[in-house]
């Protein structure tokens, strides 16, 4: 069982770091392979449109020669993933963003009809934001993204875990939420 974590917040032992770094040691508590890829690190460019990916049939992988081309093998190549986003701007941040808007690229047309290598994946979504009120924090508007791409793409959205934290780190104050976030990792494993 290979589990990737993919953290959108550019702060290292931060709280979006922190919750995926959790459902990791969930699932590495089953005997999982972890790994966990930080986005901002990454040199990788926005998906641009250009639709080769959709051009022929079979699956040929992103045109784009940058970091994400790895990433996209590490994703292919695991069972499950967990995917961190802080709250920016009432949305996912754009590192998270971007991220996401290349998983265009794991698509592909099979017998005229459209696939996502990511398709029977599972995946927990960890999300933090600063308000002490999930509904006024743009929590949702990043939720809804999340889902919607999640099941355009045939990935199973396992578990939602979400909370308030400013301070970095400081979300490890948050009993209920850490251990919804080793359990997560647990369920991942046990998939
Ligand atoms: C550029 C920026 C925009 C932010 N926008 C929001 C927001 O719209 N809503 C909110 O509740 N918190 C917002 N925050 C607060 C972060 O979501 C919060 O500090 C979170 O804990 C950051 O996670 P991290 O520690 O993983 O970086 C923002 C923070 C930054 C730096």
């Amino acid at each position: 069982m290979r589990i990737m974590g993919f953290v959108g917040s550019p702060r290292k032992g931060g709280n979006t770091d922190a919750l995926v770094g959790e459902v990791l040691r969930g699932a590495a508590s089953l005997g999982a392979t972890t790994e966990k890829v930080f986005l901002n690190d990454l040199d990788a460019r926005g998906c641009q449109a250009c639709d080769t990916c959709r051009a022929g049939e079979g699956y040929t992988g992103c045109v784009l020669d940058d970091d994400m081309r790895a990433v996209h093998e590490k994703l292919i190549e695991s069972d499950a993933f967990v995917l961190g986003c802080p709250i920016y701007c009432f949305g996912p941040s754009a590192q998270a963003k971007i991220f996401l808007d290349r998983w265009y690229g794991l698509g592909y047309k099979e017998n005229g009809e459209r696939r996502s290598k990511l398709r029977g994946k599972k995946m927990v979504l960890c999300l933090v934001y600063g308000d002490d009120n999930p509904f006024t924090s743009g929590a949702m508007n990043a939720f809804a993204t999340f889902r919607d791409e999640a099941a355009w793409c045939g990935v199973e959205m396992a578990s939602v875990l979400y909370g308030t934290a400013n301070k970095p780190g400081e979300i490890r104050e948050n009993a209920r939420i850490m251990e919804e976030a080793y359990a997560a990792g647990r369920g991942l494993a046990k998939a």
